[in-house]
């Protein structure tokens, strides 16, 4: 019995995923080389998530009125994943220092939403369906 639960617990286990937020939030993040914010542990962590983030229109509202607060918007589908990073990018481009705090990521969020974050890290979850 006890082994069948242990097989239960490790198989229910969630497998997280080794992302490199510094690749969405360059700004946010010290170069690898920077053994001073390194150690500091200066590395921000991402606060809020909007589940089906669509074409990320809340995303690009929240991110002036948090500016410090990191956002990303888990998209399902390809092309409007893709849409929302080119959107992102082109704002920060058109207002250089801005935007800096919003990206997305592609993926299932019903199924792998538990797998980016560690327990405790999100502060707001938004979804609108
Ligand atoms: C009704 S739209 C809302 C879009 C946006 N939140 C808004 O308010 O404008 C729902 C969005 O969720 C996405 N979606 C649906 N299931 C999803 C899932 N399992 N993981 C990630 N995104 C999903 C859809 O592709 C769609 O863009």
């Amino acid at each position: 019995m006890l082994i069948l639960w242990q097989t239960i617990l490790l198989n229910i286990q969630y497998h997280q995923i080794n992302m490199d937020w510094r690749t969405l939030f360059p700004a946010f993040y010290p170069e690898k080389n920077d053994k001073e914010a390194n150690r500091d542990n200066k590395c921000s962590k991402v606060e809020f998530a909007d589940i089906g983030c669509g074409y990320g229109g809340l995303l690009v509202d929240l991110s002036p009125m948090f500016p410090d607060t990191l956002m990303v918007g888990m998209e399902i589908r390809l092309k409007v994943s893709d849409y929302v990073s080119d959107r992102v990018t082109a704002l920060r481009t058109a207002h250089p220092g801005q935007y800096q705090n919003i990206h997305v990521i592609r993926t299932n969020a019903m199924k792998y939403l538990p797998n980016y974050f560690h327990k405790g890290q999100l502060n707001k979850m938004f979804s609108v369906s």
